[in-house]
């Protein structure tokens, strides 16, 4: 397989692999650790070859407020119709950082792709923590923030394109706060990152509302450079894995009146630690 770095903060694209032969597996994993985002091109996976994919890498973390593919309840509908407006996932976030155990990270699988746009945006959390001074590093690895699904699933989202459409539903399970540390060490390298995000996390705690908001959006603009980002352009058939404990990610709504349908599947992680 040949392995092609996207940019110098994370990201390559593997060309030539095929996630049915098990051989290959570890060279893409090691790939995975190494690049937080891998792109397979090429791969034309169907339902269940993307089930036993993911499974090589942990047990399945089922989301409970995206439509299920029919038939398979492990794998979410990432879908944005040709006559929808809003399309998900496209504020900035990492997935499930809601969850007192985050996930792991999540595989998706293109299976119709628009003729230009809907792209998917990454950035390290590594490598914006690493560029802060480190006097505001010392300052935030004291720090711990919450998380809520409350106010992105919840019921006051009932009126949503996303809810209405049946896209998104279930408001009734989104009842989960967690809180992490403002910045973890990477369950697996042990590498420093930023571990709060602008859809997911509320609030910093032990600061006040006005200190919190503050900071947070301070960190949000830093993270959003695009010296820390790669941009993964689809094709059909494409399969894009992430680490969501070292990256942000965002769907680039930029493609009305086509349809973007993608398979996803977000594996198990562990609890965070600083
Ligand atoms: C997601 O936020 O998980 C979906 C990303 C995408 O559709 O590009």
């Amino acid at each position: 397989m040949d392995i092609k770095p996207l940019t110098g903060g994370l990201g390559a694209e593997i060309f030539g692999c095929d996630i049915r032969n098990e051989a290959e597996f570890d060279e893409i994993q090691n790939a995975f650790a190494k690049y937080s985002v891998v792109v397979l091109r090429g791969q034309h996976a169907s339902p269940e070859d993307h089930l036993k994919f993911a499974r090589c890498f942990g047990p399945i973390n089922v989301n409970r407020f995206f439509k299920a593919v029919d038939g398979y309840p492990e794998i979410a509908t990432v879908l944005k119709e040709k006559d929808q407006k809003t399309a998900v996932g496209e504020g900035w976030h990492t997935d499930h950082s809601y969850d007192q155990v985050p996930a792991m990270g999540s595989i998706l699988n293109a299976r119709e792709v628009p003729p230009y746009g809907g792209d998917t945006l990454f950035v390290s959390m590594g490598a914006a923590y690493e560029a802060l001074s480190s006097t505001l590093k010392g300052f935030l690895d004291n720090l711990w923030a919450v998380h809520s699904s409350r106010h992105v699933f919840g019921s006051s989202t009932s009126n949503s394109e996303a809810a209405k459409s049946g896209r998104l539903g279930n408001a009734e399970a989104a009842v989960q706060d967690a809180r992490h540390p403002v910045v973890i060490s990477h369950p697996l390298s042990g590498r420093r990152g930023l571990f709060v995000n602008p859809v997911f996390t509320t609030h910093i705690e032990g600061l006040n509302a006005a200190e919190s908001d503050a900071l947070l959006s301070m960190l949000y603009e830093h993270c959003r450079q695009p010296e820390f980002q790669c941009r993964v352009r689809w094709e059909a058939g494409d399969i894009t894995l992430w680490d969501n404990r070292a990256t942000w990610h965002k769907a680039i709504n930029d493609y009305h009146g086509y349809r973007r349908l993608m398979h996803r599947i977000t594996v198990d992680g562990v609890a965070l630690s600083a």
